[in-house]
């Protein structure tokens, strides 16, 4: 709390409006900024007692004087105002209601922010371009040189060069563990760690990350908790609730759902979402456009039955798949053989959507078993309604040194399963037809 509150000081001014204006849940018309409010939606405080799934459906909704059913899409960089006068008044206030420059902020956009904010139960969020526009941001707001950061190194790629390079780079100090390994965590934090940074999934291996027992080691040196959550999803997510201070989305990923656009959100308090990562993120150009945050919406609402289905699914693959002759390794969360069983199990109520798979023949037989799917795509994306498998070794994962691959398991024969909503029965057939020609 300390550092978050020495992190707002510089910014204060700048979200002033912002928090002035985000107790109304009321658009404002352009003609009459003052005069006449929009249509009455519940505030967010209350949309927050409600259940997960009335929140994907509704909070955070902002209806216009026409009363649009579906969420108005405000395609719109900038906002005109009456006056001089009103510009002006305007640059010094706008807020989350008033609007001056969809860079700063944008009402589709607002209604995303929020809705994602209710279903992971933070006070704010800011959405951004992309997954890894909200790494990058919510890191670069927190850091600055001299600041020391450990991070588990089971990381995607991308926020691997993040870690691994980019702050590196502006004289961040960072030191890279075994992320399950909690001894290994007590032994890095320092008194001028900042940050603890992990995947409390991680990509591609399904290394589960214990946030309770990582977030008291790193609040006692007062480092704040950051977290990349996209593996978890909101529908499984507690990681506010076990200690995370800042969660991180790639919304490219299940919120969207239906791979249409690259998207991020950065969720955690009011303080660092309007006071340390929106002053970065909206100077440095990382906002969401108001077209992506609109299919973004819209993906919400079908969010948890979508991951639900797919849960199911991928529970019944990895289940099936486990003994199979030809791999040597099943990984899912909720199995009894995965390493951190234990920590799934009180993290997270289900397994998740995603499965990884060993095959003995190494990377010939995974590309006999990948070209020999039917219903399954090959592609890189995760948590879309379609199957997808990918070979992280030659992929998403290629420019890791071998070393670093082997030490962090990604084998050439390794596969990482997104689960999709085809018919379980189907997609089990086509893994095993596929295992059978591998
Ligand atoms: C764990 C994780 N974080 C971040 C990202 C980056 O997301 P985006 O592609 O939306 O930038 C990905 C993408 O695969 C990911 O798997």
């Amino acid at each position: 709390m300390n550092q978050l509150a020495a992190l707002a000081k510089y910014s204060a001014k700048e979200v002033r409006g912002a928090r002035e204006a985000s107790s109304s849940e009321h658009l404002v018309p352009v003609k009459a900024p003052k005069e006449a409010a929009m249509k009455d939606t519940p505030p967010v405080s209350n949309t927050r007692k409600r259940k997960s799934r009335t929140n994907a459906v509704h909070a955070g909704t902002r209806r216009s004087q026409y009363g649009e059913v579906s969420e108005a899409i405000f395609l719109t960089q900038g906002f005109v105002y009456d006056t001089a006068e009103d510009a002006e008044a305007r640059f010094l206030d706008a807020g989350r209601e008033e609007f001056i420059y969809a860079r700063y902020g944008n009402p589709t956009v607002a209604m995303f922010e929020d809705r994602i904010a209710a279903l992971e139960g933070t006070e704010d969020a800011f959405a951004c371009a992309s997954g890894m526009a909200a790494v990058n941001g919510a890191m670069m707001a927190i850091l600055k040189a001299g600041d020391h950061v450990v991070a588990a190194r089971a990381l995607f790629g991308s926020c691997l060069y993040i870690l691994d390079d980019v702050l590196r780079r502006f004289g961040v100090e960072v030191t890279l563990i075994d992320g399950t390994d909690i001894d290994a965590w007590a032994a890095a934090i320092r008194p001028d760690t900042r940050v603890a940074f992990f995947e409390t999934i991680s990509n591609p291996t399904l290394e589960v990350i214990d946030i309770a027992a990582v977030a008291d080691l790193a609040h006692a040196v007062g480092a704040l908790v950051v977290v990349d959550n996209v593996f978890a999803t909101p529908t499984y997510s507690r990681a506010m609730e076990l200690g995370a201070d800042v969660i991180v989305y790639s919304t490219t990923k299940h919120i969207d759902g239906q791979g249409r656009c690259l998207g991020g959100v950065i969720c955690g308090t009011r303080d660092f979402v309007r006071g340390v990562a929106e002053p970065y993120m909206k100077h440095t150009g990382g906002s969401m456009s108001p077209f992506t945050a609109w299919v973004m919406l819209k993906g919400l609402e079908h969010l948890d039955l979508r991951v639900r289905a797919q849960t199911g699914t991928a529970t019944q693959i990895a289940t099936a798949l486990e003994g199979h002759p030809k791999l040597s390794r099943v990984i899912y969360p909720h199995l009894p053989s995965h390493p951190q069983y234990d920590v799934a199990l009180r993290q997270m109520d289900e397994g998740g959507t995603m499965v990884a798979f060993d095959l003995t023949g190494g990377k010939d037989a995974a590309y006999r078993f990948l070209n020999a799917l039917d219903i399954i795509i090959i592609s890189n994306n995760l948590g879309d309604a379609k199957s997808i498998a990918t070979p992280p070794a030659t992929t998403t994962h290629q420019r890791l040194p071998d070393d670093q691959k082997a030490a962090l398991g990604i084998t050439p024969g390794l596969i990482r399963l997104s689960c999709g909503l085809e018919d379980s029965g189907d997609l089990i057939a086509d893994i095993l037809d596929a295992l059978d020609a591998a």
